[in-house]
């Protein structure tokens, strides 16, 4: 049976700064958790679509995240690729605080 939608505590809030990323492993899938200049977080897939490589491993800027292979671009707020050679959008996730826990529906 598969669970749609389900909240799963993610990382402490004090473990992300503005601009960071942070890599999740739930359930054998990979995601990043960002948070934004705004303090604002974010969940997309964790592997960049061009090669598969840990997308929290890159450099968070403004609103982009910049895969460190190949320098392809998203949008982490929306999953959309930007910046070639990364072209295929990951999937994004809500994310939500509780108490000083960051929760993502997966
Ligand atoms: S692996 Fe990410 S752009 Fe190539």
């Amino acid at each position: 049976m598969t669970i749609v939608g389900e909240w799963v505590a993610a990382c402490a809030l004090d473990a992300l700064q503005p601009e960071e990323a942070l890599r999740f492993d739930h359930g054998g899938r990979t995601f990043v958790i960002i948070r934004s200049p705004e303090g604002d977080y974010f969940a997309i897939d964790g592997h960049c679509s061009h090669e598969k490589v840990h997308l929290a491993d890159g450099i968070v800027d403004g609103h982009i995240i910049e895969c460190p292979k190949h320098f392809g671009t998203f949008d982490y707020q929306t999953g959309e690729a930007r910046a070639l050679p990364a072209c295929v959008d990951l999937r994004s996730y809500e994310a939500r605080v509780e108490g000083n826990i960051i929760f993502i529906k997966i």
